[in-house]
């Protein structure tokens, strides 16, 4: 049986109270990327200091069932040796135990300023950013890969984070709907309530059938999180039927004259990998 606590509910309405307080919402794209290493620590502390609203994550599961972030399916891209080398084999983040990811470095391909950075975990990124912003967690279940136990292992772990910490300013993003409604059913049946985002447009995660949003027909988000190539030749995004009803974060939008372009056509929040000079558009009042 399905029961909403008041309290629970109110994780809902608080995502939507912080981001009606702060609208548009600058949100990191796996931290402060373009300054720090993507989806470490420090990429994190560095969009905290810089006074982001939100800052966005992927997550994927490690063999030992931990949840770890990072955007890649394989390490290959952004673990180095712990002597700074390239593996010397394509490894699946999925086939490694954390205690095995432990062992590379995830710092040292962007600069050696930040040699030793390790993968975090969820609960040691959450720790970090605590709930005064928004958390943005992307479920990376691309339609290849199975997605059900990433999905449910994040409500699980949320659930408990929920027993002594604030989830309040959480949401749980993806492309894939499939992977959305399995997080939302065990959830639900944990007694959470968790908005959700869906991720749509050009990328090779979303089928081409889904490229214009129609996963929503499959999974109702609570945000509708789209590409922005394109967004800038239609009208005011807050009213079209496609977003009608729903907060719309774009991504990723690194340059000023389009953030401001959009932020005129009224959409909610922008996710950027440079949040300092998107955060210059909130205080000029644009
Ligand atoms: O949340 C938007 C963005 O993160 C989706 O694309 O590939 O950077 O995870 P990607
Ligand atoms: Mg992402």
């Amino acid at each position: 049986m399905i029961i909403k606590s008041d309290s629970n509910m109110k994780n809902k309405m608080s995502v939507f109270k912080i981001i009606k307080s702060k609208v548009p919402i600058i949100i990191a794209h796996r931290g402060a990327s373009a300054d720090a290493p993507e989806n470490t620590l420090a990429a994190f502390k560095l969009a905290k200091r810089m006074g982001v609203d939100g800052i966005e994550i992927d997550v994927h599961l490690s063999a030992s069932g931990d949840i770890v972030v990072i955007h890649d399916y394989e390490l290959n891209r952004t673990a180095r040796m712990p002597d700074g080398k390239p593996l010397k084999s394509r490894l699946n983040v999925e086939d490694l135990t954390l205690a095995e990811l432990r062992k590379y470095d995830f710092g040292i391909w962007f600069s050696d300023k930040y040699s030793g950075e390790k993968i975090p975990t969820l609960e040691e990124v959450m720790d970090l950013i605590g709930s005064d912003i928004l958390l943005n967690i992307e479920i990376k279940a691309d339609r290849k890969k199975p997605f059900r136990k990433l999905s449910t292992a994040i409500a699980n772990f949320l659930c408990e984070y929920s027993k002594k910490h604030s989830v309040n300013n959480v949401i749980v993003s993806s492309f894939n709907p499939l992977a959305l409604n399995a997080f939302r059913s065990k959830a639900r049946k944990l007694n959470l309530v968790i908005p959700t985002g869906l991720l749509y447009g050009y990328s090779p995660e979303v089928p081409w059938y889904l490229k214009r949003g129609q996963g929503r027909f499959i999974h109702n988000p609570d945000f509708m999180l789209s590409y922005c190539a394109g967004l800038q030749n239609k009208g005011d995004l807050s009213s079209i039927g496609l977003f009608k009803k729903r907060p719309v974060f774009v991504w990723t939008v690194d340059d000023v004259a389009s953030a401001t372009c959009l932020i005129q056509k009224n959409i909610t929040g922008i996710i950027t990998n440079v949040p300092e000079k998107m955060l210059t558009l909130k205080t000029v009042g644009t």
